[in-house]
């Protein structure tokens, strides 16, 4: 599916849940690209994405990856249908990712990555800091979250960071995305 017909699916989504959905458009290719490329150097292990929605990140992972090193989360069923009519050996989980260490069945060693489209921002601060912990709860110690945000500034406040013990790195600015984004990384301390 082309960026353009994806539109209808995503804007059919914001309108159910504004808030959960968050961007008024799916990412851009070249900041999907751009979440890829934040991965480490020579990275070899499985990558989870969380908040799938339309597929435009998941796409990219896709051809990255390969269906085989890739689960994507996402807690909207009917998204996840879509994405399961798209892809149907793409891996799912339907859940919420603040539950992710509970909800995973595979064993977590396979995990190195966590990509996430989700709208941190949009999120209380509690609902934030138990995403970020699940996620780093089923990553090992050199596991990293990448993130993006529309702000300037890092979605994960200095204090939320500093409670889990993490480090926050700025990678990059992908200007060609509706708005524009950064792209972060936190690994651990
Ligand atoms: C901004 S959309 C991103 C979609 C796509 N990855 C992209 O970048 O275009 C956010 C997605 O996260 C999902 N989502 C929001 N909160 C979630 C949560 N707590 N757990 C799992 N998925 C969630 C929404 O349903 C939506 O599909």
């Amino acid at each position: 599916m082309k960026y353009l017909a994806s539109l209808p699916a995503h804007w059919h989504a914001w309108l159910r849940n504004p808030i959960a959905i968050g961007a008024i458009a799916p990412s851009s290719a070249q900041l999907a690209s751009a979440l890829v490329r934040s991965l480490p150097e020579g990275f070899s292990a499985d990558v989870i994405e969380l908040g799938g929605g339309t597929g435009a990140i998941t796409r990219v992972l896709l051809e990255q990856l390969g269906s085989e090193r890739l689960l994507v989360v996402e807690r909207d069923l009917e998204l996840l249908t879509g994405l399961r009519q798209r892809w149907p050996a793409l891996q799912l989980l339907h859940a919420d990712a603040g539950t992710l260490d509970s909800a995973l069945t595979a064993p977590t060693h396979r995990y190195g990555a966590i990509v996430s489209g989700l709208p941190l921002l949009n999120m209380s601060r509690q609902v934030r800091h138990d995403i970020v912990r699940a996620a780093f709860a089923v990553l090992p110690e050199s596991g990293v979250f990448i993130q993006f945000s529309y702000g300037w500034r890092s979605p994960l406040s200095a204090q939320l960071t500093t409670a889990l013990k993490l480090r926050t790195q700025r990678c990059q600015l992908c200007w060609w995305n509706l708005p524009p984004a950064t792209v972060w990384r936190y690994t651990r301390l």
